[in-house]
């Protein structure tokens, strides 16, 4: 049968912590044709440490256009249609890898990794206070989440690492440049390089000047010769050598924060989204201007939507464990069987019954930064069973995002009004309904939550010499949204989170 045209398509990789994803969209509409998921492991070898294996993330983004191109097949849908494909990723997790044989030289350090902390002790030590050339340069403060100190940490520790830097051979990157050098010919001729977003997270890149910073890379002692290229986050950067798309043009990168502020059209100063992956993620805009934050946000790339277009920042409030909380319930404890089984014991009882859960198990990062938290479940009684665990787990995520919603609030002077929500997480209702509750604002998302690879495919529709997505769409029918407003009262909300700071205060200080 002759395969049924539509408009360009454009595909997105959405390679997260939890997960790695394809999927299509129409450039028109944003609507979403076929996508495919599939689940990445974590390995935990010690205490505190998390790795990937990078292959076994490149493989997935293999299978993952495979299959998705499969599933459009079966819908009558022309793969030549694809005229383009973004990349967005999970942030600062750090590759180094071996450019003449396109093996990776030790597993992927990832973002929750916290074996770095008493190197990041020694260097705060290093810095005067009141001369914080890290943070101003950078709009980081100087912590474990960030590349800088993973990469420093594989040039002292592995051997194979030390070898390939002294023999010319090493390459670094966060996992969109892997993915994109391996993506586009790897030992053959792939590209390496990097988006300003991602390039942001590695406390090496000077967000005013979007350049490597010399003076960092001699800091953390980091040879600038094993860095990728900066590029803007839309444009081409190479051809897909391999696959289903061969031949299509890899033209968007973000990472997946920012890829979602571009989803959720966050263009304007002053708009902001919070994204529930692992970790959840509110970004708000600031336009051309860096703003740091009183508050214990982040200065952070929000995108450069093409080589000649200027740069927008984003405050932003980081929270390591919102997903991941779940996933701890399912592999660690066994309480449930599948993430979305947390939905159906949290909604049999409706209230934590007094119990808190504070999921610090890797420290706490905004607004706080301290590596000293560690979990805590409390308020337990003999009456508390594994739903109400369950509905505190929830309750989590939402006091943390209140928290940095609070910081963001304080940092802008003008309280959002509403929240913008995404990711996986938001498809739970139970969720969207406690959030509002909890932060006393309307909730708002949109039907299809998968903003993040909506972002990233908007990205590389619109790169100059693709060029077949407008970031002002026409049609956006295909985007509905869906609104939660508060149902309990400001009273009863205020106690809840206050009880909650009060676990907050109990989860720190365990590691000395
Ligand atoms: O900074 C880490 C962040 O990019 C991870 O995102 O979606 O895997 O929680 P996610």
């Amino acid at each position: 049968a002759k395969k049924a045209v539509l408009g360009p398509l454009v595909g997105a990789v959405d390679q997260g912590t939890s997960s790695t994803r394809f999927l299509v969209f129409n450039s028109k509409t944003a609507e979403l044709l076929s996508h495919h998921q599939v689940e990445i492991k974590q390995e935990f070898p010690r205490e505190g440490w998390v790795e990937q294996d990078p292959k076994e993330i490149l493989h997935s983004v293999y299978e993952c256009i495979e299959k998705t191109c499969e599933k459009l097949g079966q819908l009558n849908i022309d793969i030549s249609n694809i005229k383009a494909i973004g990349v967005s990723n999970q942030r600062e997790t750090t590759v180094v890898w071996d450019k003449l044989t396109g093996e990776p030289l030790y597993n992927a350090v990832v973002w929750l990794d916290l074996r770095t902390q008493s190197t990041v002790e020694s260097l705060s030590k290093r810095i005067p206070g009141n001369n914080n050339f890290v943070k101003s340069k950078t709009g980081l403060p100087l912590s474990t989440y960030f590349s800088a100190v993973k990469l420093r940490w594989l040039l002292d520790n592995v051997r194979k690492v030390q070898k390939a830097v002294e023999e010319d051979r090493a390459l670094f990157g966060t996992v969109d440049s892997w993915l994109i050098w391996s993506l586009t010919g790897g030992a053959s001729g792939g590209v390496h390089c990097t988006d300003v977003t991602n390039a942001s997270r590695t406390m090496l890149f000077n967000i005013h000047s979007l350049e490597w910073d010399k003076e960092l890379c001699e800091f953390f002692e980091i040879p600038m010769k094993i860095l990728p290229n900066v590029r803007s986050s839309s444009e081409i950067y190479g051809l897909m050598k391999a696959g289903a798309l061969e031949g299509v043009p890899i033209s968007g990168c973000l990472g997946d924060q920012s890829a979602a502020l571009v989803g959720q059209m966050c263009f304007q100063d002053g708009q902001a989204k919070n994204t529930y992956g692992t970790g959840c993620f509110l970004l708000c805009n600031t336009g051309h201007k860096c703003v740091f934050s009183e508050h214990g946000l982040l200065t952070t790339v929000a995108y450069k939507l093409g080589r000649d277009k200027p740069v927008y920042y984003a405050l932003e409030g980081s929270v390591a464990i919102a997903g991941a909380v779940i996933r701890w319930l399912r592999d660690n404890l066994g309480i449930i069987k599948t993430s979305e089984e947390i939905e159906k014991l949290a909604k049999e009882v409706g209230t934590s019954y007094g119990c808190y859960f504070v999921p610090a198990f890797s420290g706490l990062y905004a607004p706080y930064w301290e590596p000293s938290a560690r979990g805590i479940i409390c308020g337990l009684t003999q009456f508390t069973n594994k739903c109400h665990i369950a509905f505190a787990a929830l309750e989590a995520v939402c006091f943390q995002t209140r928290e940095i919603l609070d910081a963001m609030n304080r940092d802008c002077g003008i309280p959002l009004s509403h929240l913008q929500v995404d990711g996986g997480m938001t498809n739970n209702k139970i969720l969207m309904q406690l959030q509002a509750d909890i932060l006393y604002i309307p909730v708002v998302k949109p039907s299809m939550p998968e903003t993040t690879a909506l972002g990233a495919a908007m990205a590389a529709g619109a790169a100059e010499g693709v060029g077949v997505w407008s970031l002002e769409p026409e049609d956006l029918s295909a985007v509905t949204m869906e609104r939660f407003e508060p149902q309990i009262n400001a009273e009863e909300s205020e106690i809840r989170y206050s009880t909650w700071k009060k676990a907050v205060m109990k989860s720190m200080g365990w590691v000395t």
